[in-house]
């Protein structure tokens, strides 16, 4: 389904976002009077008024952000997958953006963290699934930056040991990370709990939502795009969709740029039109700290997902395979591995040519709690 995109005078919720807060989103005010003061290790500062001229004033390198990775990442061809297929696919190594084991999410985490260093607070919470790569990198940043990090975590579709104490959770622990363990409840409720639990002890947190996906984390993917446009231009920018704020950042971004560039969120988690309203929203609120609405040239199909998120599919096997034995690259099974799958698939049908790239995500550590699956 095509993204919702952001009209003012179609959106249903737009009410909503001034007047009241959504789930996932952050308290704008806030976030703009906290960036008034400086810390040395912020670069940007949020202007005080007139966000609203992307082009004219406010540009995202205007907005607080710390360095945390290594950017701009490598853009190459794939050039054995390319011959073998008769296409011409690129690839953005985001999955070498180097903190923590790499991954989109540091471009998130550059945004997000400035902010908690503004706020004050010393203590991070976040979470997601006992896999979650979100919560790896975060655990890393907040290493890299002295601070408390305490995350709920929930259990998924393994339940081997690789998979509830390996991998990622592993890897959170060598952070110094705190985990905090809830199955049978969802990620926003395991955040929620290790948020309730930490105010119960009297800390005071700041809650980073899953995925690191509100406006906040989502600017780190538009500054993606102007990144990805400098190597430009592309027919197609193809890449997983979970908590969205990568493809929203992408598709305000690629907009915000004036690239023609279609952004093809691949649905790995929510179907369809979640998915498709998620990125809307996502992109509502980027406008709300004053991005351009320009029309989003975005679709989230959801032909890749399988029966659900976490659930291996004989595609996505077949894409992991593929990619490591042309290229020499690792795919993730629940992320890049299915938006990849997919990706393929759209070629082969003909709905995606031209100069097509895939915005490789990362997620290398969740490969072997899944070996058996693979
Ligand atoms: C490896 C990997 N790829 C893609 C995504 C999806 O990104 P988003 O949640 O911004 O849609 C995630 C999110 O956790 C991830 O870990």
């Amino acid at each position: 389904m095509a993204c919702r995109r952001w009209e003012p005078e179609t959106w249903p919720n737009r009410a909503g976002f001034r007047t009241t807060r959504q789930p996932d989103a952050p308290d704008l005010t806030d976030y703009r009077r906290r960036h008034r003061s400086a810390d040395p290790r912020v670069f940007g500062r949020a202007p005080a008024v007139g966000w609203r001229a992307y082009s004219g004033g406010v540009e995202i390198d205007d907005f607080p952000r710390l360095e945390l990775g290594f950017f701009p990442t490598p853009l190459h061809r794939l050039d054995r997958l390319s011959a073998a297929l008769g296409a011409e696919l690129w690839i953005k190594r985001d999955d070498l953006t180097g903190l923590g084991g790499g991954g989109n999410k540091v471009r998130k985490l550059e945004y997000l963290l400035a902010d908690v260093l503004a706020s004050g607070q010393t203590t991070v919470v976040t979470g997601g699934g006992y896999q979650s790569n979100f919560a790896r990198q975060t655990a890393a940043a907040c290493a890299k930056l002295g601070l408390r990090c305490v995350l709920g975590l929930r259990d998924g579709y393994l339940d081997n040991a690789e998979y509830t104490d390996g991998g990622n959770v592993f890897l959170d622990q060598l952070f110094g990370a705190e985990v905090r363990k809830y199955p049978g409840i969802g990620s926003k409720a395991a955040v929620r709990r290790a948020a309730a639990e930490l105010a119960a002890e009297g800390v005071d947190a700041y809650v980073v939502p899953v995925g690191g996906s509100n406006a906040i984390g989502s600017l780190g993917y538009v500054r993606a795009a102007r990144e990805l446009l400098a190597d430009g231009p592309f027919d197609a920018v193809v890449v997983a969709a979970s908590s969205c704020g990568t493809a929203a950042g992408l598709a305000v971004g690629l907009a915000a740029d004036g690239s023609r560039a279609e952004l093809v969120g691949m649905c790995v988690d929510s179907d369809a039109a979640a998915t498709g309203a998620l990125i809307g929203r996502l992109a509502a609120q980027l406008h709300d700290l004053g991005l351009p609405s320009e029309p989003l040239h975005c679709r989230a199909p959801d032909h890749a997902r399988g029966p659900g998120y976490g659930v291996p599919t004989p595609e996505m096997r077949r894409a992991v395979h593929l990619l490591a034995e042309t290229e020499g690259i690792v795919l993730d099974p629940v992320y890049s591995g299915k938006a990849f799958a997919g990706l393929l698939t759209e070629l082969r049908q003909g709905r995606l040519g031209g100069r097509v790239v895939f915005v490789h995500t990362g997620g290398l550590p969740s490969l072997f709690p899944y070996r058996s699956e693979l």
